[in-house]
């Protein structure tokens, strides 16, 4: 039998036995979110964490990441953020849906994968589509499939003969367009041919996103912890190879974070030496603070939230049954429009444009509500 918490709604003394957290109900300096429900179910090994920011706009869309956490704190945390975030992209993108985010806390030892899916399916079903759910780090299209057998509420899902499927190309086609609009506008190139650009992380995304920039002519430094990732880009895109722990301070015309979330972060964001960030992984900063100090160094930061949004524009249109390859290329390639408008807005309030983003999604969202 399921249990289930449902934090929006459970009293202190319920909460008591949780993980110490500064606020059970949201991050500190953002507004609450709307609802957060753990479920654990200990015949299939789930323990899942769906954070629903804002339904402002439209049901709460984002991915489900599956995880090893290092405590259910740490979890908590990731699901908040990358919720909140996903309020930001879905805003920026002008998609009609408000943000959230589930993570499953990786069984330890074996389990059966099928039962995982299914029972988080069903768990997202409890919400009655205030949620909806896709791939993510750790999560695949078949997995989907399953959830998809529990709840209709689930997006990602290859489907014979039309549009839908894994995201990951027009993740990498929106951070490709977002490098060659800031390339045009910040680094005064007109072509990509020879620009340098750094890739950490050899993912879905990663990989789309070298292949993408190799065709068009760029030359580039890869690295990722899976060593046959980065033999692979060596031998299709002649990329050269660089240690992960070195890859933050490439020389370089771009760094495109394409890993996971805080590469940039106190004792990295110094070392930056590209002019450019612009990469697919969520929360890339640690800290807004830590995008301040990229821009005194003359780094110009294009925010995740609205580079890597060409993934969940291919979820959201299937979703809505609105998905065909042609529109959704041309929505995703949108994305160069609002890296060239961030930037304008940047320069005339010189401020940096993670923080001019942010600015920009929130008000967006409050238009919303
Ligand atoms: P993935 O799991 O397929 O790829 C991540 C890659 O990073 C793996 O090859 C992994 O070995 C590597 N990696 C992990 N730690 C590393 C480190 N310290 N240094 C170098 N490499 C490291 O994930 P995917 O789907 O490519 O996503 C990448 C990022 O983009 C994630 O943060 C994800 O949340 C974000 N994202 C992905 C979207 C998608 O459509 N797949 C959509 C929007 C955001």
């Amino acid at each position: 039998m399921n249990a289930t918490t449902d934090l929006a709604r459970a009293d202190l003394a319920a909460a008591s036995s949780l993980p110490s957290f500064d606020s059970l109900f949201g991050l500190p300096g953002d507004v609450p979110h709307e609802r957060v429900l753990l479920t654990s179910d200990p015949a299939s090994g789930l323990k899942t964490i769906i954070a629903v920011h804002s339904t402002a706009r439209g049901p709460a869309f984002g991915g489900c990441r599956l995880w090893s956490y290092a405590d259910d704190a740490s979890a908590l945390t990731d699901a908040l953020r990358l919720a909140q975030g996903m309020s930001l992209k879905n805003a920026l993108a002008d998609l009609p849906f408000g943000g959230g985010k589930a993570v499953i806390l990786k069984p330890a030892g074996d389990f059966d994968r099928g039962e995982l899916f299914a029972s988080f399916g069903r768990a997202v079903q409890s919400l009655h589509g205030s949620y909806i759910t896709a791939e993510d780090v750790g999560s695949s299209t078949a997995d989907m499939r399953r959830v998809q057998q529990e709840t209709r509420y689930v997006s990602g899902i290859p489907r014979d003969g039309g549009f839908g499927g894994d995201p990951s190309p027009y993740t990498a086609l929106g951070v490709f367009v977002a490098i060659k609009t800031g390339a045009q506008l910040r680094l005064r190139r007109s072509s990509l041919d020879g620009l340098r650009v750094a890739i950490q992380g050899l993912g879905a995304v990663g990989m789309h996103l070298a292949a993408l920039l190799h065709a068009a002519g760029a030359k580039l430094i890869v690295a990722d912890v899976m060593p046959q990732r980065v033999t692979e880009a060596c031998d299709r895109f002649g990329a050269q190879a660089l240690a992960s722990s070195e890859i933050h301070a490439a020389e370089a015309d771009v760094l495109a974070p394409c890993a996971l979330g805080a590469a940039l972060n106190a004792t990295t964001v110094r070392h930056v030496r590209a002019r450019m960030v612009a990469g697919a992984a969520n929360n890339q900063l640690a800290s807004l603070g830590d995008g301040d100090v990229l821009h005194e160094q003359g780094v110009t930061l294009l925010p995740d939230f609205l580079v890597n949004a060409g993934g969940i524009i291919s979820v959201a249109r299937e979703y809505l049954g609105e998905g065909a390859k042609a529109a959704v290329t041309a929505e995703v390639s949108r994305i160069g429009e609002r890296v060239a408008e961030l930037l304008e807005r940047s320069a005339m309030q010189n401020c940096p444009p993670a923080r001019v983003a942010e600015a920009w999604a929130r008000e967006k969202l409050a238009r919303a509500a």
